[in-house]
């Protein structure tokens, strides 16, 4: 980790110069926070698995053409990425009321919704991250009309896919949050997935129990939280303690 130069640090990952131009190291932590970083604590392993987790969905996501910023893993907390330029939105989408949204409106956690509902909330930590529309998206410049709606339909596209992704593994996709950037190739700007991701920014329920298996273990002290991460990563396949063949793919659920 002394080796690199340290370009940013974040609640759960240091972002490390890459060894090409245009390239960076993501190092995952096993630091958790929540709450705009009220409350903090350690997940031990957390930062081996998510690793582990993003590079199999960021793979899977690049084969049906997804553009993203993952290259490799290059061991069990770090992976290679392009270097992009951070758009300062996140997008939230949602497949089922839980956590803020069904605290918004009042919907009771676990109701289906009646489609697919896409959030943005500009990235700032000093304001908690606040929801905002697309109006305020285009007229403060934070992303153009062109970059949203490739950030949408990039969105949804992720989200038919890892929805069934997981149904297929036992685990009905809530909802998560994406980030993407901005990458130049050859004078022309594409828009990549970046980030990660992970059950730290996905809400993941197995389909029988609705028992949850992503950072609300966490948020709400539920226990058991490093092994709602592995019981994700074991489901796709990918547990570390697997051996050599640890990257099966996952095991169907009927
Ligand atoms: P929310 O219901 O708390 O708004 O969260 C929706 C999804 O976004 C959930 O899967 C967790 C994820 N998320 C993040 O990745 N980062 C955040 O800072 C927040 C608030 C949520």
């Amino acid at each position: 980790m002394t080796r690199r130069r340290r370009i940013y640090e974040g609640k759960a990952k240091v972002l490390f110069e890459g060894p090409e131009p245009g390239t960076i190291v993501q190092y995952f932590k096993d630091d958790a926070s929540a709450f705009h970083n009220k409350k903090h604590g350690i997940i031990t392993g957390k930062g081996v698995l998510n690793n582990r987790i993003s590079e199999y969905l960021m793979m899977r996501l690049g084969e049906i053409g997804v553009p993203t910023h993952f290259v490799r893993r290059l061991n069990m907390r770090e992976q290679l990425v392009r270097e992009v330029e951070i758009i300062p939105i996140e997008l939230k989408v949602r497949n089922v009321a839980a956590g803020s949204l069904a605290k918004r409106f009042g919907i009771p956690e676990g109701t289906p919704l009646p489609r697919s509902i896409i959030e943005y909330y500009y990235k700032s930590d000093e304001l908690g991250d606040p929801m905002v529309s697309e109006e305020h998206i285009t007229a403060f410049g934070w992303a153009a009309p062109q970059d949203l709606d490739d950030m949408m339909t990039l969105s949804l596209r992720i989200n038919d896919y890892l929805t069934g992704l997981f149904l297929g593994i036992g685990l009905r996709l809530i909802d998560f949050k994406l980030e993407f950037g901005r990458l130049w190739e050859n004078e022309e700007m594409h828009i990549v997935l970046a980030d990660e991701i992970s059950p730290d920014n996905c809400r993941l329920w197995d389909v029988k129990t609705n028992e949850k298996l992503d950072k609300d273990r966490f948020r709400e002290d539920l226990g058991k939280v490093e092994e709602g991460y592995q019981e994700v990563a074991r489901r796709l396949g990918i547990l570390p303690e697997s051996g050599p063949n640890d990257l099966m793919g996952p095991k169907i659920v009927q």
